[in-house]
């Protein structure tokens, strides 16, 4: 097997895209998210592949954006891969689906968001601590979320950000299935392999229609979040929050108003 952090694979019309940077716990750098972008762009247009499958690597999904990376290259504007990646994946004509285990933090559960059908395992860690490093969610979560689940659970899970279970995430709407940990990326793969052998012109109307009706707001909302996050980023809220998890101690929050 490859060593490449982003690894592609073409089997039965199903493109699985595994993301394997197991000593960072899986965390997304933007050399990364150019090669997802690259992949999921040119999957939209492939007629090769039906399905597109996200998964990782020794048992973890991601543990998010790569703090480091945030630090040292914060975006300046929206024209970034990470965005191409996220634009790419909310337009994508075809079904998109996601094997989840172990760890889904930050864009690790946005990008959920933006699938069709999402497996995943009991003992997966999932969290959205964006309000904790100081910034704000992006990629139209806070417009998707209240819809999947209602206001007061999208706020308790943004605002606390912390960990929640996947027996959480299934009552609230956010996946289709737990299963053990260890039958995620099996099943995942079935249920890609089978969806790839219904008539592919149905699924992908069908899944385009899913979507249409709301397309242009989740356009608007990812706009207007990443106003917010690309400012937020650089204001000492985040600075503290960022360096505190550099220097692995807890941040202080204490001096801002
Ligand atoms: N960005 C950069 N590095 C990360 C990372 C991230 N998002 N998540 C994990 N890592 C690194 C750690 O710094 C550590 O590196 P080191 O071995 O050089 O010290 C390594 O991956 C292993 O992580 P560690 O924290 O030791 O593992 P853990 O099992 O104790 O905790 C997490 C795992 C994911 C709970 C914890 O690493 C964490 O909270 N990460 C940050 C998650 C986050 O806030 N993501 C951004 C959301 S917007």
């Amino acid at each position: 097997m490859s060593d490449a952090l982003i690894q592609t694979t073409l089997a039965g019309s199903v493109l699985t895209l595994r993301i394997n940077r197991p000593d960072k716990k899986n965390a997304l750098t933007q050399a990364m998210y150019s090669a997802m972008a690259d992949a999921v762009e040119a999957a939209a247009t492939d007629p090769a592949v039906r399905v597109l499958l996200f998964t990782g690597t020794d048992g973890v999904f991601t543990s998010g954006n790569d703090i480091k990376d945030f630090l040292n290259a914060p975006p300046v504007s929206t024209d970034t891969p990470v965005a191409r990646f996220m634009k790419a994946l909310a337009v994508f004509p075809k079904p998109a689906v996601a094997s989840v285990t172990g760890l889904a933090i930050g864009i690790g559960v946005t990008l959920l968001l933006h699938c069709d059908l999402v497996y995943v395992g009991k003992n997966t860690h999932l969290q959205m601590p964006f309000v904790n490093i100081g910034i704000c969610p992006e990629y139209a979560s806070t417009y998707l979320l209240p819809r999947i689940m209602g206001h007061q659970r999208a706020a308790e899970l943004l605002l606390f950000g912390d960990p929640f279970t996947a027996q959480t995430a299934l009552e609230y709407g956010l996946v289709n299935a737990v299963l053990d940990d260890n039958a995620v990326d099996t099943y995942a793969q079935q249920r890609a392999t089978r969806l790839a052998q219904q008539p592919p012109n149905a699924v992908r109307v069908t899944k385009q229609l899913l979507k249409r009706w709301r397309q242009d707001v989740i356009e608007e909302a990812i706009v207007v979040e990443a106003e917010h996050f690309i400012q937020m980023l650089r204001e000492p809220e985040a600075m503290e929050a960022m360096t505190a998890f550099m220097e692995k101690r807890k941040p202080d929050f204490s001096r801002f108003s």
